[in-house]
């Protein structure tokens, strides 16, 4: 039975401090790399839309845990999941033992995911999965070569940091990378030299990409293409749809492999399943995480059998992938998604989200673009008057001033003068206007 913290107190061998104490002393016992980040909220308790802080005071989380919690805090149906799987059983040891929450979820999965990807490997991040998903093709292909783009951010282990290009500081101090890795610039809408020009900014990339293929690696040695079909950390940036089918028509003519990052895009986030379904834009390997399981760690990497199946055994292994509880809250995330009817709350919610986001970039100019699809939407500071020069500052304050009314969100974009907001799918539009006047009221204060 779980002690209670009356007993542990009592306890007279055992230190016993407050939360309050252990705060204070965060600093000397987690790791800067680990915990040194804004706003280090200290949080007692989080339901739905909301966090409870440690102050008494009820914030808004209007970035779901970095698009992680899509059905808001400790949905009910998750919970129930996870704590009658946690009654059967905790662990298993996929390939030595089998669970059912495993195989009920590989076999759940194809009927969201886009085209044909019915066959899967899960570990417990998204950078597992990105991890997973380049293993699968440089195995599968036998050749060394990944096209990666700049803006991207891929996660944090050596596979996935080599990928990862949205700002230099997540690369420092990490060579000499994995070899065989090439980035070519994004199709990126409002930072291009045409802003909003769909065509150029397409072209520019294309361009770019075909010059690397001529001049620095012949396709025939490249396994695959990696992309995030709208940029997370890199700035919520949402690309002109013929940038990826461009990306699909090349990798086909080439035959690279095209993969798919959708750890952040995922999971109904921009009110389809998948940023692939919301493009039309199919990818060969798909890698998914954060959403999947509501706040449980699972990732998956995702492609059809006859790739998937040609990765040969014990070249790629997990201790903790697949875990029982997470699959258990993977099927039930999937199956609220659609009992709730939660893509097409995303839909709807996220173009009233994105009109008031446009109403505040209207009214205050240090505000240079709103953007965004379905509920991945974010808005940009630049100095009033500039050809979009960065204005990290004003961002920073925004966020403080916001949070000190209630409202959570969290920066991103090269300069970090980008913020975004991505409330929960079962958002409702009286919690959007709620959360943008206090949006609006921030930027009036801090002007
Ligand atoms: C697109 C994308 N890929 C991969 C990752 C890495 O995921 P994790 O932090 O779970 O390893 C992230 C995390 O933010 C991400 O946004």
């Amino acid at each position: 039975m779980v002690r209670s913290a009356v007993a542990l107190k009592e306890d007279s061998k055992l230190k016993f401090e407050s939360y309050e104490d252990l705060v204070k002393r965060r600093g000397k016992m987690l790791a800067p790399v680990f915990s040194e980040d804004w706003p280090n909220l200290p949080v007692v308790r989080a339901e739905g839309l909301y966090l409870h802080g440690l102050d008494g005071k009820r914030y808004i989380d209007f970035m779901s845990a970095f698009g992680v919690v899509n059905l808001g805090h400790n949905h009910p149906a998750v919970v129930a999941a996870a704590r009658e799987q946690m009654e059967k059983q905790i662990h298993g040891a996929v390939g030595v033992t089998l669970h059912e929450s495993v195989l009920r979820l590989a076999a759940l999965l194809p009927e969201v995911l886009p085209g044909h990807l019915d066959m899967f490997f899960f570990g417990n991040s998204g950078s597992e999965a990105v991890e997973g998903s380049i293993k699968l093709a440089r195995n599968v292909t036998k050749r060394p070569g990944i096209i990666a783009f700049i803006g991207g951010f891929h996660g944090r282990t050596y596979g996935a940091a080599t990928l990862t290009a949205s700002k230099a500081v997540y690369r420092t101090g990490l060579d000499p990378f994995v070899p065989g890795v090439y980035h070519v610039p994004y199709a990126d809408p409002y930072h291009s030299s045409h802003p909003y020009e769909s065509e150029k900014c397409v072209e520019e990339s294309i361009n770019s990409l075909e010059l690397v293929l001529k001049r620095l690696i012949a396709p025939s040695q490249v396994a695959a293409v990696i992309v995030e079909p709208i940029q997370g950390e890199g700035g919520y940036i949402v690309p002109p749809k013929d940038f990826l089918v461009r990306l699909r028509e090349i990798c086909t003519e080439q035959d690279m492999l095209l993969i798919f990052d959708e750890v952040q895009s995922g999971f109904g986030r921009t009110g389809e399943w998948f940023a692939a379904q919301s493009f039309g834009v199919q990818p060969d390997i798909m890698a998914v995480a954060k959403g999947i399981a509501n706040g449980f760690p699972l990732g998956a990497v995702c492609a059809h059998y006859d790739l998937m199946s040609r990765w040969e055994p014990t070249v790629h292994g997990t201790t903790f992938g697949g875990n029982p509880i997470s699959c258990a809250a993977a099927i039930a995330t999937i199956e609220t998604i659609k009992r709730e009817g939660l893509l097409q709350n995303a839909k709807e919610t996220g173009k009233h989200l994105l009109n008031r986001l446009k109403e505040l970039k209207t009214a205050h100019p240090t505000v240079g673009d709103a953007r965004g699809l379905g509920l991945m939407t974010a808005i940009e500071f630049i100095i009033p008057g500039s050809d979009r020069h960065p204005n990290a500052a004003t961002a920073k304050a925004f966020l403080n001033e916001a949070l000190s009314r209630g409202v959570l969100m969290y920066p991103c974009g090269m300069h970090g003068n980008a913020v975004r907001v991505a409330p929960p799918l079962n958002v409702t539009l009286k919690q959007i206007d709620e959360a943008t006047n206090i949006m609006g009221e921030s930027l009036s204060k801090i002007r």
